[in-house]
């Protein structure tokens, strides 16, 4: 055993090119407000969000204190079958930020859980309605949906599936919404609203009385923020709405103000039957998920089981008491901030200030809906990803937290962004495109 903290080999880190990371480690030592400090005592500005999930900022003493308050008042409660009020409370404050109908909440402790929840519950739900056939979930090509085994099988991101065998049996994907006609798109395209049609020949392949539910990220993220075709949720709602098929949002990173609504159901008008959130409920402080369900899905299982569990599922931190003093905490300084409000008065000059890097080398497209943007580089010949991946460096080494999603710059900064510091963000991502042209 060794504890030597320039040790790195024991820490097997998720989706990273280890041996690469360890021979030059990028670490963070602190942060606050729009800022990561690195061990080297540098200053990052965080263009991400940490991973999406950093949406009011960080550092927030409000929230700290009333997690420390909650662990030294009720450290854990177990939600099988008793409770804590805290856990009601913030329900019934979700269900109240939602889209209309969405009125039901069950907890768990990340978006892979919150996905997972929400298949296992429109199976289940097919099932309680005397529809046991409808047990096929479809999934869309360039999907992220988190990584257990439900959401792999749904996701269509080829290496988060190449290596775990054949996956859930009985899934399929309709296409996804990139159109190179679309390039350079200021927020929704104009192109692709028939793109959902996809879901018909699907129905048409398998039988609608085989499928169970459609998932989709209404705005697809982990990919490199694909923004929907005007008319194309409508239409895909459309057709759920003709062969009973359950469509479910995965709002994992457009819950929460992203895109300067509440969720992106708001945005687009759309509500789906099940929404899946996490990251920004807590705003990434504590790990915690949600599914939330309209009341036609929780309905189906009550009533015949008054005194039996009416879901055999749950988690062991589903309702954990330190997620949900997180969770009220942050949505007191939404509240308070007018985050939401504020992310969409920012978002026409993050729009322009995206776009202006048209002029930029090897830029191939620009995409942007609220505070969320992409610009798509051009690969090297025959090395993809690498060109992306030294911009990254680049920026790193020049003061700001910009993704790689392959050679897809993808930008999500906290909800407190300023002017400024939109400003400085885009001249630093100018200078590392320049830099690796
Ligand atoms: C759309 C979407 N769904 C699900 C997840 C998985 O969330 P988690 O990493 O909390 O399991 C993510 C993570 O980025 C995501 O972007």
């Amino acid at each position: 055993m060794t504890t030597a903290l320039d040790d790195l080999t024991a820490y097997w880190m998720p989706f990273t090119a280890n041996d690469r990371f360890k021979a030059a480690p990028r670490m963070f030592t602190s942060a606050k407000g729009m800022f990561y400090t690195t061990d080297e005592g540098r200053e990052l500005l965080d263009g991400t969000a940490g991973l999406w999930c950093c949406n009011i900022g960080h550092g927030r003493r409000r929230v700290a204190d009333a997690v420390h308050a909650q662990m030294m008042t009720l450290d854990y409660a177990s939600s099988f079958q008793t409770g804590h009020p805290a856990a009601f409370r913030l329900a019934n404050r979700l269900a109240d930020m939602a889209p209309e109908g969405l009125d039901h909440v069950f907890f768990s402790g990340s978006g892979s859980e919150a996905v997972d929840t929400a298949l296992k519950m429109a199976i289940a739900w097919h099932k309680k309605t005397g529809q046991g056939s409808r047990t096929r979930l479809i999934g869309r090509e360039r999907g992220f949906h988190g990584v257990g085994f439900g959401g792999v099988s749904v996701g269509g991101i080829v290496n988060n599936r190449r290596n775990y065998g054949p996956l859930l049996p009985g899934t399929d994907h309709i296409c996804h919404t990139h159109l190179v006609q679309n390039a350079f798109s200021r927020g929704q395209p104009e192109h692709g609203a028939e793109l959902a049609d996809d879901l018909e020949r699907l129905v048409a392949l398998h039988g609608a009385e085989t499928i169970a539910a459609v998932i989709v990220e209404p705005v697809a993220g982990a990919t490199g923020v694909l923004v929907p075709p005007k008319g194309y949720l409508e239409r895909l709602r459309a057709i759920c709405d003709a062969h009973g098929i359950l469509l479910i949002f995965d709002e994992v990173v457009t819950g929460f103000g992203r895109l300067g609504t509440n969720f992106a159901a708001q945005w687009f008008g759309v509500t789906p039957d099940i929404m899946c959130v996490a990251k920004g409920i807590t705003g990434g402080l504590f790990p915690m998920g949600a599914t939330l369900v309209s009341d036609k899905v929780r309905q189906a299982f009550r009533g015949d089981a008054v005194h039996g569990i009416d879901l055999f599922h749950g988690y062991t931190y589903s309702g954990h008491p330190t997620g949900v003093a997180a969770a009220e905490a942050v949505l007191d300084i939404m509240d308070q901030e007018g985050l939401v409000a504020r992310a969409a008065a920012m978002a026409p000059l993050w729009e322009d200030a995206l776009h202006a890097l048209r002029d930029c080398p090897n830029v191939v497209d620009i995409r942007n809906i609220g505070l969320t943007g992409a610009v798509e580089l051009a690969p090297r010949e025959g090395k993809p990803g690498e060109r992306g991946f030294d911009a990254h460096l680049h920026a790193f080494a020049n003061g700001a937290l910009i993704r790689a999603v392959g050679d897809i710059m993808v930008m999500s900064p906290p909800l407190i962004i300023s002017e400024e510091q939109v400003a400085q963000l885009m001249s630093t991502l100018r200078a590392a495109i320049e830099a690796v042209a």
